[in-house]
């Protein structure tokens, strides 16, 4: 019989004593791999748990390691966003680009006075799935995927039962917050045992290990990922809150202290004093690639000392202190049956290769791109020569080349087509430019395209309404254009086969619902403009105020634009990002008169976000005293959370620094600091109370912060 009360002191020590045995031999089983006690005097202690605590429900604990597999989430997959970004890495795929790297990274830093030899910890590239793990005062109480890097889907409920993940942070000094980042991955070894099981009992075979690490952590069901041989090696951290913290001043201090606080790390990373050490060590790795227990695709490689990551800092996808070195990609032969030629929404034609499906590294190759007309004709490829694929990661799969020595006599030439193979129109090709283009702004393929684009997920993201259903509309003429989609009756989304009173309403909802959701960066996005993606419509939905204000920019606007935006400190520049070719052709695709009849048409439909912060930042940046300045947070904040703080701190124009450098501007102090203030202090950065920080942040001491000392004295 469960007993409520609280039970004898006694009881109460065995159990803390049992979970921090059973905490302890996990680790050394799961991340030590040296294991002290048998599995049978391992579960003896595991069921002592259990039954007390089956008995004493008041002792009920998360962190206990018997609660590893819990309850499905009640609400399903929800997502949660990242409080710092969870960034991709640029790619090395040569040892030229390498050197570019490099050769970046230290003019950056000379560019800054910092001329010190870099040093660089690399670590092997895991393919799995990036996930991160937020701890609260040694628990663990989130785990995220990294989803788009802003926002993730909250899988706790499955890292919960990997194994070498601990529940509760090891130690006795822990950090209020600690965000690990890493990737949840499944050996060789375990993925084809496990693929004999699924396949034993008639269940799906996995395509290769990360497909099986990502697809048993994105189920609803914690019993099904507890099945299933996960590991979590963690790589970096994303927030950290620790006051009396050790002072980690380098990724490879972050590395050692993970692993003290229980992590698995991947193993062979190290230290390397030089570049040509990484790129020993990356060949190094490449030979030993097929015999390492991870798969890997190459090797990470970051700048050590951590206070360069913020001089170095990130452009608008990649961080300039980090890249992955990609070993090269893998490759098998086929037959190459077909050639199509695709127009796409900018009406670029891309060669496609149609091959003989094959497999390649787990994943059946039926499709291969031949980017352009130059490729085909340096390939020289003929309908059905055997031909070498190859993938590298997630890349598109490409052909390399035709096995000459095996064509047969009658093969024919594989021929670019010189007419748009839609419209007819003959096809162009830009100065500089490899891709061939239909110039027909009315190409049925390319209005197909763009309406398509513009629904889909990287567009307004219109649920349901999916590729099929837009080549319905169009096919019927009730749709031309993205606007057209926003004047569909319902009468007309009805007319269609399998389309009742429900889905009908679903539909029409969907496509109003969307448009009253877009921001203006989701439909720059969505339009699909040449050169302009996610990223650069985000700088763009910032900067402008609505569509007819970026329509109406011309080259010579432009010029001025970007000229005044370079002799902005660097932290306020908002144009960075936004190149002379993304100018040109976001001009040209205004200047069209098809697009001015589409934006006429939006704002008839009331799909008009407009952006009431445009140019705020930009007009007044030294308006607030805190404009441009590097601050940094450290003890309690009283009735304000670090994320509140910072978007305060963002609002008035100053960046969050990571640590207590020199360059820091400002220490704003809650109750009880720690030795950030201490640092602070040797190295005469200012501190601010946080009322005192409270007050310049609302406008409050317009001019200059107070030299010394505190604002509420003078008020
Ligand atoms: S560091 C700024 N280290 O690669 C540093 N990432 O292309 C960002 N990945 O989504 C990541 N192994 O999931 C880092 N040793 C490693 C990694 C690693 C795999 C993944 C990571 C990320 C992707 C970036």
């Amino acid at each position: 019989m469960p007993d409520q009360s609280s039970p004898s002191p006694e009881i109460m020590a065995r159990v803390a004593e049992l979970r921090e045995e059973l905490a302890q031999h996990n680790h050394r089983y799961y991340v030590l791999d040296d294991p002290v006690v048998s599995d049978g005097e391992y579960d003896a202690l595991y069921r002592e748990l259990a039954g007390l605590e089956d008995e004493y429900p008041f002792l009920y604990d998360p962190a206990s390691p018997t609660q590893r597999v819990g309850e499905k989430p009640a609400k399903g997959f929800t997502s949660q966003r990242h409080r710092m970004r969870m960034y991709s890495l640029d790619n090395a795929l040569n040892r030229e680009e390498w050197d570019d790297f490099v050769r970046r990274v230290n003019d950056n830093l000379a560019g800054q006075g910092l001329d010190e030899p870099v040093s660089f910890w690399a670590d092997p590239k895991l393919d799995g799935l990036a996930v991160e793990v937020i701890y609260e005062n040694g628990a663990l109480v989130a785990a995220v995927t990294r989803g788009d890097g802003e926002t993730g889907e909250v899988v706790t409920h499955s890292m919960r039962t990997v194994r070498n993940l601990p529940l509760k942070l090891r130690g006795e000094n822990l950090p209020a917050l600690l965000e690990v980042r890493g990737e949840v991955v499944m050996s060789r070894a375990d993925f084809a045992a496990l693929n004999q099981r699924q396949e034993e009992q008639g269940d799906k075979v996995f395509a290769n290990p990360r497909n099986a690490a990502a697809g048993s952590v994105r189920q609803l069901d914690p019993k099904i990922a507890d099945e299933r041989p996960l590991r979590f090696l963690a790589y970096g951290l994303g927030a950290l809150e620790w006051e009396a913290g050790p002072a980690w001043t380098t990724q490879a201090h972050v590395m050692a202290g993970l692993k003290e606080l229980g992590f698995t790390v991947p193993p062979h990373g190290r230290e390397c004093a030089t570049a040509d050490n990484v790129h020993d060590h990356f060949e190094d790795l490449g030979r030993l690639r097929e015999d390492l227990e991870y798969e890997i695709d190459g090797v990470v490689a970051k700048v050590n000392d951590l206070a360069l990551w913020d001089e170095l800092g990130v452009t608008a996808r990649f961080p300039r202190y980090a890249i992955a070195l990609k070993f090269t990609a893998l490759q098998a032969r086929t037959i190459l049956n077909d050639v199509e030629f695709q127009v796409g929404r900018t009406g670029a034609i891309t060669p496609v290769a149609i091959l003989e499906p094959v497999s390649l590294a787990g994943v059946t190759v039926s499709r291969a791109t031949l980017h352009n007309e130059d490729e085909v004709r340096a390939k020289d490829l003929h309908l059905g020569d055997t031909v070498i694929v190859q993938r590298a990661g997630d890349v598109i799969p490409e052909v390399v080349e035709a096995v000459v020595s095996e064509r047969g006599a009658d093969a024919v030439t594989v021929v670019f087509p010189t007419a748009c193979p839609s419209c007819g129109t003959p096809l162009q090709r830009r100065e500089g430019e490899a891709a061939w283009r239909c110039p027909n702004p009315q190409c049925p393929e390319q209005m197909r395209q763009a309406v398509i684009f513009f629904a889909s997920k990287a567009g307004l993201d219109i649920r349901g309404v999916g590729k099929r259903r837009v080549e319905q509309w169009i096919d019927e003429g009730l749709v031309a254009t993205p606007a057209d989609l926003f004047f569909l009756s319902k009468e007309q989304i009805r007319g269609f086969e399998r389309m009742g009173d429900k889905s009908t309403e679903n539909f029409f909802n969907a496509i109003h619902g969307a448009k009253e959701k877009a921001s203006l960066a989701r439909l720059i996005a969505a339009l699909g403009i040449d050169l302009i993606g996610e990223q650069t419509a985000r700088i763009l939905g910032r900067e402008f105020a609505d569509l007819d204000e970026l329509a109406g920019l011309g080259m010579e606007d432009w010029r001025v634009r970007k000229e005044e935006d370079s002799a902005r400190a660097k932290e306020q520049r908002r144009l960075e990002g936004i190149g002379q070719e993304m100018m040109e052709s976001l001009v040209a695709y205004f200047a069209s008169p098809e697009t001015r009849v589409m934006l006429e048409r939006f704002k008839e439909a009331e799909l008009w976000p407009t952006n009431p912060d445009a140019g705020k930042q930009r007009d007044e940046p030294g308006d607030t005293p805190l404009a441009g300045k590097r601050v940094l947070f450290t003890g309690k904040l009283v009735d304000m959370s670090r994320d509140q703080a910072k978007a305060l701190a963002e609002a008035a124009g100053a960046t969050v620094a990571s640590s207590v450098s020199k360059k820091l501007d400002f220490l704003i102090v809650g109750e009880k600091p720690g030795s950030k203030l201490d640092k602070a202090r040797d190295l005469g950065v200012q501190v601010l109370q946080l009322e005192e920080f409270r007050a310049l942040c609302s406008g409050q001491g317009n001019e200059e912060p107070p030299a010394q000392g505190n604002l509420l004295d003078m008020t």
